[in-house]
């Protein structure tokens, strides 16, 4: 467990607590198994950064949701070597593995455990980044999330998930589950490394895009755009005006 870790929040939902149990579970084994469970793994991950550099520059503050073991956090620091990042996750032991991670910037990133979706994000913030943690949460709450991703914002700020999301008929979904798992098989992943990916997908709450676009829109959001999309994963954007 992290002591210096700042907890804040005490009580969390069931769901809440599933996610964080699920997740301090498999953290260990976590970062090894990533590219083989995400097939697009390099242009997905990549496209976050591309969307930093062509809309920010200089000493950026960034919001990680849900940022695990600083997978995305590490590619904002090598992009923006000068940025400070605060990580939010449920999961101790995901962010013990973050820290471990960015143990380098030490001066550049703040550690919270706790709930994104019933927090106060605090901020301001020039980018507020997330990346295959949303999807956790269900519909309206994404909306609500959006809304408080937009005030946490600095005008001029942008917002960026990579996540993702539910087919928009059940027939899409059973494309996006069909293609998925055949990738996965076909990169060589482990009957063991799918059991512990199965056990967190129970978790997922995932939405349509086209849901998703239309709540950042009525947030307030501008600019809105999916940049990338391979089957379930897809990176999205928005802006909020000067
Ligand atoms: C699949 S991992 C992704 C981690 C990292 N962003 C990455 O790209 O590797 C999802 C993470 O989101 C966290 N998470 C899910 N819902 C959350 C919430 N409501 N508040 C804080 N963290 C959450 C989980 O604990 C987990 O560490």
């Amino acid at each position: 467990m992290i002591s210096s870790l700042k907890n804040i929040q005490s009580t969390l939902s069931d769901h809440a607590t599933t996610i964080q149990t699920v997740f301090n579970k498999h953290a260990q084994a976590y970062d090894q198994t990533r590219r083989g469970l995400i097939p697009p793994y390099d242009p997905f991950y990549g496209t976050v950064s591309q969307l930093l550099r062509a809309h920010l520059s200089g000493p950026i503050r960034v919001l990680d949701l849900g940022a695990g073991t600083g997978l995305l956090s590490g590619m904002v620091l090598s992009a923006f070597p000068d940025a400070s990042v605060t990580l939010i996750d449920l999961s101790e032991a995901m962010l013990e593995r973050a820290r471990e991670r960015l143990s380098d910037h030490v001066e550049a990133v703040t550690f919270r455990v706790g709930d994104y979706a019933h927090a106060s994000l605090g901020g301001p913030f020039d980018a507020i980044v997330s990346a295959l943690s949303i999807h956790h949460i269900a519909g309206e709450g994404k909306l609500a999330l959006f809304r408080q991703v937009f005030q946490a914002l600095q005008p001029g700020g942008i917002f960026i998930n990579a996540d993702q999301v539910a087919g928009s008929s059940p027939e899409i979904e059973a494309h996006y589950r069909k293609n998925w798992l055949e990738r996965v098989i076909a990169a060589g992943v482990t009957e063991e490394t799918l059991a512990g990916a199965r056990e967190r997908m129970l978790a997922d709450r995932m939405s349509p895009l086209a849901d998703q676009l239309r709540g950042l829109a009525e947030a307030g959001f501008t600019q809105v755009n999916c940049w990338f999309k391979d089957f379930s994963f897809a990176v999205y954007s928005g802006r909020k005006l000067d």
